[in-house]
């Protein structure tokens, strides 16, 4: 099957690399046109350059948003029309960094990035928060582990979305648990209690159901 990516940066590209060596066919997209190409040469025959944003969702079923939070919302305004069937997995965390690094919530304390996102999308998008509750080197690392795979958490409220994510994360060699709807997805953010955790299915399920 085919997935868009937008955003080929540190997560995106790892995520890319992932999908691929599951056999998920992509089309990749950035800002930074030369780092979607050079990606798209490291994966090979899986994936191709799209010409921009909105060509990468040409005969895809799902795109991921590997963008930071602060651009989401116009990228998702540039691409709304062609969203409005697909799933939509946005991996972002709702915060930014001054020039020291010090890293801060870009939305009001309590409120849901996972709402917030919803309420940016057309009718008919079908979104799921995941992939981006582990860093992106500590993500390359954890996928295909054997004999316990690891898990990827993910919340959505919708049940097609999260059978579809679930294929996805399982293509990309983790185990999927759901961490609940998306008034949860402040589980999965930095500072979240589900974020930065390698864990296997068993252990993942009893800290979901320990919350
Ligand atoms: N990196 C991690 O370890 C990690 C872990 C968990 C979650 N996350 C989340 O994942 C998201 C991406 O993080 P990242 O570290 O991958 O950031 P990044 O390295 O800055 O990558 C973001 C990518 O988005 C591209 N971009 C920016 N504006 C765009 C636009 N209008 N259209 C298309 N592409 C655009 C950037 O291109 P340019 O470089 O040309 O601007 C860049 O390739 C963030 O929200 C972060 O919270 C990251």
């Amino acid at each position: 099957m085919t997935t868009a990516i937008i955003g080929t940066g540190g997560l995106g590209s790892v995520i890319a690399r992932q999908l691929a060596s599951g056999g998920e066919t992509l089309r990749l997209s950035s800002a930074d046109h030369e780092s979607a190409r050079t990606l798209a040469a490291q994966i090979g025959r899986a994936a191709v350059v799209a010409a921009g944003n909105r060509d990468a969702l040409q005969g895809a079923g799902a795109v991921v948003l590997a963008l930071r939070f602060t651009v989401l919302k116009g990228v998702i305004d540039e691409i709304a029309g062609p969203l409005a069937d697909k799933l939509v997995v946005v991996p972002s965390n709702p915060v930014s960094a001054d020039a020291h690094g010090n890293v801060s919530r870009v939305l009001p304390e309590g409120q849901s990035s996972g709402k917030v996102v919803a309420g940016w999308l057309p009718a008919g998008a079908r979104l799921a928060m995941a992939f981006g509750t582990l860093p992106a080197d500590l993500l390359e690392s954890s996928g295909n582990r054997s004999p316990e795979p690891t898990v990827l958490f993910y919340v959505t409220g919708d049940d097609r979305a999260g059978e579809e994510v679930e294929r996805l994360i399982r293509t990309a060699g983790f185990e999927p648990v759901k961490a609940g709807e998306l008034e949860q997805s402040g589980r999965l953010e930095v500072g979240g209690d589900l974020h930065d955790l390698v864990v296997g299915p068993a252990e993942a399920r009893s800290l979901i159901g320990a919350a």
